[in-house]
C-alpha cells in the first residue's frame, strides 16, 4: 500500500473503542451505585442527617451521569476529527454516520496528497471538472462498496474522498478499489467479447512511476509476465494518474508490439499498412529501421512525458515473444515468412475510475484467432494476404461466386490457431469465445447488472452467423469504469503525434 494512501476505515484497527467502552462502564457503575445508595438512603429515613447524606449521594449520581454523556460526547467529536485526518494517522474509531458529504469547517483537516503531486495542488474548489470529480468519484465508491462487502460502510471512505477532492482537485484510489476499477473498466468495455474471465485481470499499481524509462522497463516486464512462458495471463500496467498538478504521461503506441510500416515503389507497403505514417515519424525522430527491413519489425516504444517529450525505447529482445504461421496440411504456408506477437497489449487507452483518468495503463488479454487471421492478416489495408495465399492454392480468383476470399480466409485462420496452438500460446477460436460471451452475458443478467455490448465488434469478422453472439441485441450503454480511445491517443498512435505537451 502506498504511503499516501488513506487507510479504510474498516479495514482499520479501532484502537479508541476499549477506551470509549472502559469510561462508559466506569461512570455507568458510578451512576447505579448512586442511585442505589440514595434510594437506600431516603427509605430507611431515620435521621435528619441521613436525609442530608441521601441527597448528597443522589446528587453525586446524577452528577456522574452528566459526567459520563459529556465524555461520550467529547469522545464522538474526537473521533470525528480523527475520521477527517485520514493521511496522517492510522484509522481509530468511525463515527457512526450514513451522512454524506458531512464535512466540517475548511482548514480544520489535513489529507495527506497523493505521490504524484509534487508540490502540493491548489485545490480548485467549485470548478467544473472538480464537481464531475466527485459525482465520478461517489458513483464509483457506491458501486465498489456494494459489490465488495469486506471493504465495510461506504459513508467514512466517501467523506475521506470528498475532502480529498476539496482540497487537491483529486484523490487517491486504494489498492482495493484500482483492483476493482480495472476489472470493472474491462467488465464493461463493450468491445470484447473476452469478458468472461474480467475477474481474474492482474492489477499492476505502478501509480508511482511516471519516469519515461522506468515506465518503458515496466511494460516490457508487463510483456513477459503477460506472456507467462505461453499460457497468458490477463494484465494491467497502472501508471501515474492525471492531476490538476501534473498531467499522466502517455504512449503513444496503439500496442507495446506493433510491426513497422515502410512505403515502397508503385503504392506497396512492406510490413503493416497500418503504421506506415507512425513508422516514418519514429525515423523522423531518430529511429534506425534494421539494416534489412522486413515486414515485421518491431517498432520502438514512445513515451511522453511532460518534462521530457517524447522519447523512444526499443523492445528487449526478452520482451518479445512471437509465433511463426505455418498451416496443418499445406506445407508451402510457412514460406509465405509470416509471423505475429503472443500478446496484445493495447496501451493507447485511457483508463477511467471513478473520475481518475490513467491514460497509461497497458492492458492485455490473449488473442482470439480471428483478429490476427481475419483482420490483421486478412483486410486489405492491413498485411492483405488473401489474395496471395488463394493463388498459392491454386483457387479460380476469376469470379467471386468462387468463394476464392472466403477459402483462403479460412485457411489463414486454421494455421493462426494451429500455430499458437503447436507454440504452445494461449489462443481461443471465435465460436468458443462467442459461447464464453453468452456465459458471461447470463451471468451479469444473474447479477443484476446490465452487460453493455457492441454488436459490431462482438460478432467475429469471420463466419459471424455460425457464432450465437450474432442472432441477439445488446444493451449499447457506455458505462464507467471503463477504457476511452480519445481522439488525440489514436492520431498519435497512427501518426506519430501531434505531442500531448507541446
Ligand atoms: N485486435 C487487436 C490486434 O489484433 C487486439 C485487441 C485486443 N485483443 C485481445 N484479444 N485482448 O492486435
Amino acid at each position: 500500500m502506498s504511503e499516501s494512501q488513506p487507510t479504510c476505515p474498516a479495514h482499520g484497527v479501532s484502537a479508541a473503542q476499549p477506551v470509549t467502552q472502559h469510561r462508559r462502564l466506569v461512570a455507568l457503575l458510578l451512576a447505579v451505585i448512586g442511585f442505589g445508595a440514595a434510594i437506600g438512603a431516603v427509605g430507611l429515613r431515620r435521621t435528619e442527617a441521613a436525609d442530608r447524606q441521601a441527597f448528597v449521594v443522589l446528587s453525586v449520581a446524577v452528577l456522574f451521569l452528566a459526567v459520563w454523556i459529556c465524555a461520550r460526547q467529547l469522545i464522538a467529536v474526537h473521533a470525528g476529527e480523527q475520521l477527517l485526518q485520514v493521511g496522517d494517522r492510522p484509522w481509530r474509531k468511525p463515527l457512526r454516520t450514513g451522512r454524506r458529504r458531512a464535512v466540517p469547517a475548511p482548514g480544520r483537516i489535513r489529507v495527506r496528497r497523493p505521490l504524484v503531486s509534487q508540490p502540493a495542488p491548489e485545490p480548485r474548489p467549485g470548478s467544473a471538472d472538480v464537481e464531475q470529480v466527485r459525482a465520478a468519484a461517489e458513483e464509483f465508491l457506491e458501486l465498489f462498496h456494494t459489490e465488495n462487502a469486506q471493504a465495510g460502510p461506504l459513508g467514512p471512505r466517501l467523506l475521506a474522498v470528498m475532502r480529498e477532492i476539496d482540497l487537491t482537485g483529486t484523490y487517491w484510489h486504494t489498492p482495493e478499489e484500482l483492483t476493482f476499477g480495472a476489472r470493472v473498466a474491462w467488465r464493461n468495455n463493450a468491445r470484447c467479447i473476452g469478458r468472461l474471465y474480467w475477474h481474474s485481470l492482474q492489477v499492476r499499481d505502478l501509480r508511482t512511476v511516471s519516469d519515461a524509462a522506468e515506465l518503458a522497463g515496466h511494460c516490457f516486464d508487463h510483456l513477459r509476465m503477460a506472456h507467462n512462458g505461453g499460457k497468458i495471463r490477463p494484465m494491467i500496467s497502472v501508471f501515474a494518474p492525471e492531476t490538476p498538478t501534473r498531467p499522466a504521461p502517455r504512449i503513444w503506441n496503439e500496442q507495446l508490439i506493433r510491426y513497422a510500416g515502410y512505403e515502397q515503389p508503385h503504392d506497396r507497403v512492406l510490413g503493416d499498412p497500418r503504421y506506415v505514417a507512425f513508422t516514418s515519424e519514429l525515423v523522423q525522430r531518430g529511429w534506425q529501421p534494421p539494416e534489412v527491413p522486413g515486414a515485421f519489425d518491431v517498432l520502438p516504444l514512445v513515451v511522453e512525458t511532460v518534462e521530457d517529450g517524447p522519447q523512444l525505447f526499443q523492445l528487449p529482445d526478452e520482451s518479445l515473444h512471437e509465433v511463426p504461421l505455418e498451416h496443418p496440411e499445406l506445407a508451402w504456408f510457412a514460406e509465405l515468412g509470416m509471423r505475429w506477437h503472443a500478446v496484445p497489449v493495447i496501451s493507447n487507452n485511457r483508463l477511467d475510475i471513478g473520475g481518475i483518468s490513467y491514460p497509461a495503463a497497458p492492458f492485455n488479454g490473449w488473442y482470439m484467432g480471428t483478429e490476427i487471421g481475419a483482420r490483421n492478416l486478412g483486410d486489405s489495408d492491413r498485411y492483405a494476404m488473401v489474395p496471395e495465399v488463394a493463388g498459392r492454392m491454386g483457387l479460380d480468383i476469376s469470379s467471386e461466386a468462387t468463394l476464392w476470399r472466403d477459402r483462403a480466409l479460412v485457411e489463414i485462420n486454421r494455421a493462426v490457431l494451429h500455430s499458437f496452438q503447436q507454440n504452445g500460446v494461449s489462443i481461443s477460436d471465435h465460436h468458443t469465445e462467442s459461447r464464453r460471451f453468452l456465459i458471461h452475458l447470463e451471468r451479469e443478467e444473474r447479477a443484476g447488472r446490465r452487460c453493455p455490448a457492441d454488436w459490431s465488434w462482438i460478432v467475429p469478422p469471420l463466419s459471424g452467423s455460425q457464432t450465437p453472439v450474432f442472432h441477439r441485441y445488446y444493451d449499447a450503454e457506455t458505462q464507467v469504469p471503463n477504457f476511452f480511445a480519445d481522439t488525440d491517443a489514436t492520431h498519435r498512435a497512427l501518426q506519430g503525434g501531434p505531442p500531448a505537451f507541446r
